[in-house]
């Protein structure tokens, strides 16, 4: 296994929409296994392959208390969302030191495969929808920064910007 580097917004290849898996062979087991290390390392609680600069829809997670349940979705789709929406904090690894309110559905519907390549239907409320939307962004490109006014935008860019200049940006997570 080996750690991978995550890229940092305002990189742009970030904003990279990601292709499907073709198939889930030794190379997708291997790029999960890095993604999950890489993941528990930086103490994020979901990574998708996009900040790993691999361009392909895989995402793992875990939000258990005990960092032991990790879930791993490949070719995800949404099914459902609820029409209920509320604000909840987030962070990214990739937008490290910033913590801001995003909207985002309540309960989810998700089919997707799972590390072994076997399908898998996922009914998630709470911190795990939230999460699973958070990281289905990423594969469209989108961070969750978007979200917020173009004013708040734009302070994090120049505070990450100054930040990876100045080559303290690991200080921040
Ligand atoms: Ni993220």
């Amino acid at each position: 296994m080996a750690l991978l580097p995550i890229i940092c917004y305002p990189d742009e290849r970030l904003h990279t929409v990601a292709k499907p898996v073709t198939a889930v062979d030794a190379r997708i087991q291997t790029l999960i296994a890095d993604m999950l290390e890489t993941m528990y390392e930086s103490n994020g609680v979901g990574l998708a392959a996009t900040q790993v600069d691999v361009h392909e829809r895989v995402v793992v997670m875990d939000i258990s208390e005990g960092r032991d349940a990790p879930l791993v979705l490949i070719n995800p789709n949404m099914l459902w969302i609820s029409p209920e929406k509320h604000l909840n904090e987030e962070g990214c690894l990739s937008v490290p030191g910033i913590y801001d309110g995003v909207q985002r559905h309540d309960a989810i519907k998700v089919e997707a495969l799972d590390r072994e390549g076997n399908a898998r239907f996922i009914e998630a409320d709470g911190l795990l929808s939230v999460c699973i939307q958070h990281e289905m962004d990423h594969l469209l490109g989108k961070v969750f920064v978007e979200y917020l006014s173009p004013l708040k935008r734009n302070r994090i860019k120049t505070k990450l910007l100054k930040a990876q200049r100045e080559g303290r940006v690991a200080k921040l997570v």
